[in-house]
C-alpha cells in the first residue's frame, strides 16, 4: 500500500497505515538480527525496528548515530506496558513504533575516529561543548529548551496582543544613534563614517509609536558590552519590550504581572510546551498573583535584618575595598543608596521563593528617563518610579518604570546625565506634541526561560549564545 509522508509530532492519526519518514539516527541499537534505530526529525521521535532481510544489508550493518535516513514502513501500537520516546526524547507509554519495510541512507555520519560521540560527549570539557553548539543543539536537553523557547515567544505573542492588551508589535531598528541605559555599555560602529551603536533597548522608540498605535511591543535583540561573565549576562539578548500610554505607575507593575500569568497559562495549556517545561523543570509550580511588591528602602532593611552583606566600596573609584587580614573584600550593611549586587539580590529572591517586585530605587541608580516619585527619602532621597522584577534562581528578569513625561524635565535630564540631546529631538518631540504619562518594561527573554525550564545559565536558553570574547559559532 502507499505511504504517507508525515513529521514525527504529526504520526497519532496515522496509527496501522503505512508512512514514509526521513531525519536522523539519534539511537541506535544493533542486535543479531534486529536493528532499533530512535529516528529524530526535530519535531519529534520515533522508534523503528528494522529486521528480517532490512537489517542484514550492508548499509544497516555500517549504519552510524546521525546518519539521515529515509524509512517506510507500517505505524504499530506499542503493546501495553512498552514506552517509546515521546515529544521530548524521554520515553512514554502508550506509544507507536515503525516496523519498517523499507529504508535508504541518505547522508551516512562518518564512524571511527571521526564518529559523532568521538567529537561530543558527556565528558566533553565546557569550551568543547562551546565551540561544537551547532551538534551540542541535537541533544535532547538543548533542542527541548530552544522548542519551548519557541512555544514562549508565541505565547509572550498572543498575551500581548491578545484582548486583555491589545499591544501592536513593531520593529524597532538595531541600528541606532541614542543610548538608553548608560554609555558604558554600548558596542560602538562605524556608520557611513558616522558613529553609531549596536541597540541597548528599543524602548525610545516604543515611546515614540504610542501616539501613532497605542500601546505597542516588541521583540528585538539587545547587546550590551558588559564584561560580565556571570550566569544571567549576554552581550546579545532577546529583549521583549512593552510600552503603554495613560497609565499610572501601580497599572504597569498589574499589567507586567499579568502578562508573565497570562504566558504561564499558555505555555501550560498547550500539550507540547506542557509536555517540554515538565520534561525540563519537573518540579515547576506556576506562580500567583499578585507578587510581592517591595519597595527598595524596605529591601535594604530586609536585606540587613537576613544579615546579607554589601561590598565595601571606594566612594571615589567605587571599587571594593579589600579587608586586609583576609584579603578578601570587606562586606558591610547595605546603605540607601546602595546598589543591590546580584549576589545579594539572588540570595533575598531565593529566601522569599517567588516573584517579587523591587520599586522605587534610587535616582541615581537608575535611567536618565525614568520619572521620579513624589515623595522624598528620610535623607531627601529622590526616588524613581521603577521596578525590578525578580524571580527565584535567577533575579532580576523585568526592568521597567515610567518616564518622565514633561519636556522641561527631560531637557534637565540630559543635562544631569552629560547627554548631548541633540540626536534624541525625536524621543524629545513626543512630549512636545501631546505628551502623556507613560511607563513600559523590558524583559530578558533568556533570563525569562532559565526560570521557566530552571537552566543553569541564560548561555543554554538561546541558539548560539554570545558573551565577551565569544561570537563562534
Ligand atoms: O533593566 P534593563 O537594562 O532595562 C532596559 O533596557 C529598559 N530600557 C527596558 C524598558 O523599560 N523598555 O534591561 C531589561 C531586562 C533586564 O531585566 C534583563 O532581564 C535583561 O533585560 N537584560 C539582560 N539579559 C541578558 N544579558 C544581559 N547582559 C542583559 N541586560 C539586561
Ligand atoms: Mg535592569
Amino acid at each position: 500500500p502507499p505511504a504517507t509522508k508525515a513529521k514525527l509530532n504529526a504520526l497519532e492519526a496515522l496509527r496501522g497505515k503505512r508512512v514514509r519518514v526521513f531525519g536522523w539516527v539519534h539511537r541506535l541499537r544493533v542486535q543479531k538480527d534486529i536493528i532499533f534505530v530512535v529516528l529524530r526529525d526535530g519535531k519529534g521521535f520515533l522508534q523503528c525496528v528494522l529486521s528480517g532481510v532490512v537489517a542484514q544489508t550492508y548499509a544497516a550493518l555500517t549504519l552510524t548515530l546521525e546518519s539521515s535516513i529515509e524509512l517506510t514502513g507500517t505505524l504499530t501500537a506499542l503493546p501495553e506496558g512498552k514506552t517509546a520516546p515521546g515529544i521530548s526524547g524521554k520515553p512514554e507509554p502508550n506509544g507507536h513504533e515503525l516496523i519498517v519495510d523499507w529504508w535508504k541512507c541518505i547522508g551516512a555520519a562518518p564512524g571511527g575516529e571521526e564518529a559523532f560521540t568521538n567529537r561530543l560527549n558527556e565528558k566533553s570539557d565546557p569550551s568543547i561543548l562551546s565551540d561544537l553548539r551547532h551538534l551540542v543543539l541535537r541533544g535532547e536537553t538543548s533542542s527541548s529548551v530552544i522548542k519551548l523557547r519557541s512555544q514562549l515567544l508565541a505565547a509572550f505573542r498572543d498575551t500581548l496582543t491578545g484582548v486583555n492588551h491589545g499591544c501592536m508589535e513593531v520593529t524597532p531598528p538595531c541600528l541606532v544613534q541614542t543610548q538608553v541605559e548608560g554609555g558604558s555599555t554600548l558596542f560602538e560602529l562605524t556608520y557611513y563614517g558616522q558613529k553609531a551603536f549596536l541597540t541597548q533597548s528599543s524602548q525610545l522608540y516604543l515611546e515614540t509609536c504610542l501616539s501613532s498605535l497605542g500601546d505597542v511591543f516588541c521583540v528585538q535583540e539587545s547587546f550590551r558590552a558588559e564584561n560580565s561573565h556571570t550566569r544571567r549576562h549576554l552581550s546579545e539578548y532577546t529583549h521583549l519590550e512593552a510600552e503603554l500610554a495613560f497609565i499610572t505607575f501601580d497599572d504597569l507593575m498589574t499589567h507586567i504581572e499579568a502578562v508573565i500569568c497570562e504566558t504561564v497559562d499558555r505555555i501550560l495549556a498547550n500539550p507540547l510546551s506542557r509536555s517540554l517545561l515538565y520534561h525540563l523543570n519537573p518540579t515547576f509550580t506556576p506562580p500567583t498573583r499578585p507578587f510581592l511588591r517591595l519597595s527598595y528602602v524596605s529591601a535594604i532593611s530586609w536585606l540587613n535584618e537576613h544579615n546579607i552583606l554589601h561590598p565595601l566600596e571606594d566612594p571615589l573609584t567605587g571599587s571594593p575595598i579589600l579587608d586586609p587580614e583576609t584579603g578578601k573584600v570587606k562586606m558591610v550593611k547595605h546603605k540607601v543608596g546602595d546598589d543591590i549586587a546580584e549576589a545579594a539580590e539572588r540570595q533575598m529572591t531565593d529566601i522569599i521563593g517567588r516573584p517579587v517586585f523591587l520599586f522605587g530605587f534610587p535616582k541615581e541608580l537608575k535611567a536618565f528617563y525614568m520619572k521620579r516619585m513624589e515623595e522624598v527619602g528620610e535623607g531627601g532621597e529622590v526616588f524613581t518610579e521603577s521596578c525590578d522584577l525578580l524571580m527565584p534562581g535567577v533575579g532580576e528578569i523585568v526592568g521597567g518604570s515610567m518616564r518622565i513625561s514633561d519636556s522641561e524635565e527631560l531637557l534637565a535630564a540630559y543635562k544631569r546625565e552629560g547627554i548631548d540631546p541633540g540626536p534624541y529631538y525625536w524621543f524629545t518631540d513626543q512630549r512636545k506634541y501631546g505628551t502623556c504619562e507613560h511607563g513600559g518594561y523590558g524583559l530578558g527573554v533568556e533570563r525569562f526561560l532559565a526560570w521557566l525550564a530552571n537552566r543553569y545559565t541564560v548561555r543554554e536558553c538561546c541558539l548560539y549564545p554570545r558573551w565577551p570574547g565569544r561570537a563562534t559559532p
